[in-house]
Formats: C-alpha cells, sequence, structure tokens
C-alpha cells in the first residue's frame, strides 16, 4: 500500500465536479473581490460557529495580526503564547511590535493552567492555540484572563468546527482566528481566514484594518493593509460547508478505530484532551518514547506521517528564548501524526494500524 499523510487531489469526483462549476460561475461573472460568495462565506460561518461577527480576510496570520492591532497591542507590550504551535501565533505577535512571552504547554499540546505565572506588568492578551483542534477548558482560561484584564484571543487556526459546551472555538474570546488553508479540516484551494468577534465596534475595527482603513471606497479612516479573501477562494468554501458534516462524520470513524484498536499499546499515548467538548479532530497525534523508529517503520511499509512540529517555537532561531518548556519540547519530540482526512478508505486504517500493531510486538 501507499498511503500519503493527505493527497488533496483524492477528492472524489462529485466534489471536484462542483469545485469545477463554481470556477465558471465565476469566472462567468468576472467578479473576483468581495460580492455575494463573500457574503454568503461570512454569514455560512456566522451561522455554522453562531457567531454575530465574521470578518474574512487573507489567511490564518493575517488575522491574528489583525486581532492584535484592533487591540492596540503593540510596542512595550507582552502577549502569552504557547512554546508549541505553529509559528504564526508568535509571528503576528512580532509583526505588531509586541513581545511573545512562551509558556509550556500541558500533555495534550495545550497552553498549560498556570499560563497566569507568565504575566507582568506590560502582558496585554494571552492566546491559547486549539492545536489539533483540542481546546482547553475555556471557562477556566476566561476567567483567570479576566480576572488579570487581558484581552484573549484564540489562535483557532485549527479548529473550525471544534466546540466546547456547545461553543464553537473561536467564539469565546475577545476575537477567534481561523485559517482555511487547504489542509485544514475546511479548507480553500488557496489560502483564506476569518477573525470571529462579539463586539461589534473591534468588528468594524478588523475590517477596516483588513481593506485600506476603507468604510467605502476612497474613504479612509486609518491606516489599514489588504488582507481581503479571494472571492474564488469564499466561492470554494462555499462548495466545500455542504460536505463537511459528512466529513466530519468520517473523521470521527476513522479516528475511534485507531482509538479503539491502539488503546491497548502501552508505548503508546493516545491523544485526548477533548474532554471537555466536541473535537474536530483535525489531527491524529499520538506520542511514543520510539516515535523516529516507528515512522521509519511506516514510511518503509508505505505509510506516511508527520510531525506537528519538530521544533518549539523558542527553540527557532528567529524566535530563540530560553526556558524550560518540558512538556512542549516532549510532544516535539515523541509526537506522530497519523493520517486522518476524509478521503482515508477504510482498509488503509486497518492496514496503518495493524503496522504500528506490528512494530510495537517486535
Ligand atoms: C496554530 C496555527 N496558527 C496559525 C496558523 C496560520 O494560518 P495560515 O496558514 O492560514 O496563515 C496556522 C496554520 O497552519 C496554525 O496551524
Amino acid at each position: 500500500m501507499n498511503i500519503p499523510f493527505l493527497d488533496l487531489s483524492k477528492m472524489d469526483s462529485e466534489l471536484k465536479n462542483a469545485l469545477k462549476l463554481k470556477f465558471g460561475e465565476l469566472l462567468d461573472k468576472g467578479r473576483f473581490s468581495g460580492g455575494e460568495e463573500v457574503e454568503s462565506f461570512e454569514n455560512n460561518v456566522s451561522t455554522i460557529l453562531n457567531s454575530p461577527h465574521v470578518i474574512s480576510c487573507a489567511n490564518g496570520t493575517d488575522a491574528l495580526e489583525l486581532a492584535l492591532r484592533a487591540l492596540n497591542i503593540g510596542a512595550g507590550d507582552e502577549v502569552i503564547v504557547p512554546a508549541l504551535t505553529w509559528v504564526s501565533t508568535a509571528e503576528a505577535v512580532i509583526m505588531v511590535g509586541a513581545k511573545p512571552v512562551f509558556w509550556d504547554t500541558d500533555r495534550n499540546g495545550l497552553l498549560a493552567d498556570d499560563w497566569t505565572k507568565a504575566i507582568s506588568s506590560r502582558t496585554k492578551a494571552v492566546i491559547p492555540v486549539h492545536l489539533y483542534g483540542k481546546m482547553p477548558n475555556m471557562d477556566f482560561l476566561m476567567k483567570k484572563a479576566k480576572e488579570s484584564n487581558l484581552f484573549v484571543i484564540e489562535d483557532a487556526a485549527q479548529a473550525f468546527g471544534s466546540f466546547q459546551k456547545r461553543k464553537a472555538a473561536g467564539t469565546w474570546g475577545d476575537v477567534g482566528c481561523l485559517s482555511f488553508y487547504p489542509t485544514k479540516n475546511l479548507g480553500a484551494l488557496g489560502e483564506a481566514g476569518i477573525c470571529l468577534t462579539n463586539d461589534s465596534k473591534l468588528a468594524t475595527r478588523i475590517r477596516l484594518l483588513s481593506n485600506h482603513g476603507q468604510p467605502a471606497r476612497d474613504q479612509h479612516e486609518l491606516v489599514g493593509r489588504n488582507s481581503r479573501i479571494d472571492t474564488i477562494q469564499a466561492g470554494f468554501l462555499n462548495v466545500f460547508f455542504e460536505k463537511l458534516p459528512a466529513f466530519q462524520k468520517k473523521r470521527k470513524t476513522l479516528a475511534a478505530k485507531y482509538d479503539e484498536q491502539l488503546k491497548s499499546i502501552s508505548e503508546i499515548q493516545l491523544p485526548n484532551g477533548s474532554d471537555f467538548g466536541d473535537c474536530n479532530l483535525h489531527l491524529y497525534v499520538i506520542q511514543s518514547k520510539k516515535r523516529d523508529l516507528l515512522r521509519a517503520f511506516l514510511e518503509k511499509k508505505g505509510i506516511k506521517t508527520a510531525i506537528h512540529y519538530p521544533e518549539i517555537v523558542p527553540d527557532l532561531k528567529p524566535y530563540k528564548v530560553h526556558g524550560d518548556f518540558e512538556m512542549s519540547r516532549s510532544i516535539a519530540k515523541n509526537g506522530l501524526s497519523l493520517p486522518l482526512n476524509p478521503w482515508l478508505k477504510e482498509e488503509e486504517i486497518t492496514f496503518i494500524i495493524s503496522k504500528i500493531c506490528e512494530f510495537f510486538k517486535s
């Protein structure tokens, strides 16, 4: 067998045809920026996630930067971020002139509950990252942040469709930032992102910032930038919405198989941490001290896996900070993402499981 970690060319032909039709339709209309597709995309997100204000933008990294700027976070300010995340979380903080203060994660890769120890007189915000689609205990996090007058910006880039107590990832904090990078559960055929907020003034400010400060063409109220979503991407995402419930169901069925059949292997720690709610299962990350050997073994058997992420952000050259970050480092060393996507066949999952069992028996 040859099982890729994720191969987007494997989308079913019905879906590919719907996307081609959408492309043809938009080409005939000749509208490539703004317009009805963008409006209906924002409305779709608003309905699914039950969020009153949805502001689309060019990608998830921009969403974080727009959120920080809209909250007036900049030079001299500190923002607490987890040590284990995709670089964008810290990158956006630096891009607005503020300083990321890294804090360790728990064993599930989520910002550890004692992050409040990182608060200083300069701290303005905390960015919990819903890594792999999992969410930390949000009631607890929001309470702690509000006690210290901090803004909460959720990095929900990986968490479209994750909920906790029936409240969507991205709708708990002051601003929620999501990504529609192609590999996400809901992925565009290019780049796209959104900011979510319950605050109408903040929503207006984010929208202005994302469109050169313009409330209307040629009126400029503040210095902004261009971070608009492409109409074509909004159109594609509108097509994907129809498939999303089936995709999510498939992910859950496949993840349940992994859970059930790998649970007896004592040398593997299965992913958990979705105990507080309903995880979107963006990534299925196991942890094992034999990670590298297992990965090489699976590769030989034709199974591709991935590592999210091999190094923690404070260990990367541009972000270098000394610190303990013991749990984050342990996950970077031992974490392995197994294939999990809607195009995987049942027999492929069975094959992956059988090879993992074979490895640990030998
Ligand atoms: C945790 C996290 N934050 C931010 C981003 C940035 O999103 P984008 O790639 O759309 O800029 C990503 C994307 O992979 C991510 O995984």
